[in-house]
């Protein structure tokens, strides 16, 4: 298990997301993205962003990854690296931070770059409603 935050590989997460915008379909935005994570039990995923000529249907990077998660069996994610074309970070939209909110919760930490402190995703999206609010406040 990883627990800690200087446990995190976070130069293997770069290489991957690195790797994975080569994989990127962006002949639209030519933004290219990757994203590689690693979960709470030691594995790893990754993620491209997949465009599409009706571009509001474009999938990011970030949920190719939480498909990638799913496909191999789900499980919770602890650390992210997401990056462009250029190889520097990138910060996950705002649906995406969603996405990765309801696979991770508020502890997921996301790299900032070799020369800044990793952020966590409840920096990024505070106060989320997440799976636990549906049980908590549906009526019966
Ligand atoms: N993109 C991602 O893959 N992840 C993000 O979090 C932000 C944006 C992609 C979508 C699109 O292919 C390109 O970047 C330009 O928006």
């Amino acid at each position: 298990m990883v627990n800690e935050l200087h446990d995190v590989p976070w130069s293997d997460l770069r290489d991957l997301a690195r790797e994975a915008t080569n994989r990127s379909y962006a002949p639209y935005s030519h933004v290219l993205v990757g994203a590689a994570a690693l979960t709470t039990s030691g594995t790893f995923v990754t993620g491209s962003n997949v465009e599409n000529a009706s571009y509001g249907l474009t999938l990011c990077a970030e949920c190719s990854l939480v498909s990638d998660l799913v496909r191999q069996g789900g499980g919770r994610l602890r650390a992210l690296a997401v990056v462009a074309g250029d190889g520097e970070p990138l910060a996950p939209c705002g649906r995406c931070r969603q996405l990765l909110f309801e696979h991770a919760g508020a502890a997921l930490l996301i790299d900032q770059g070799e020369h800044s402190p990793a952020l966590t995703l409840g920096e990024l999206l505070p106060h989320a409603f997440g799976p636990d609010d549906l049980p908590a406040r549906s009526t019966p």
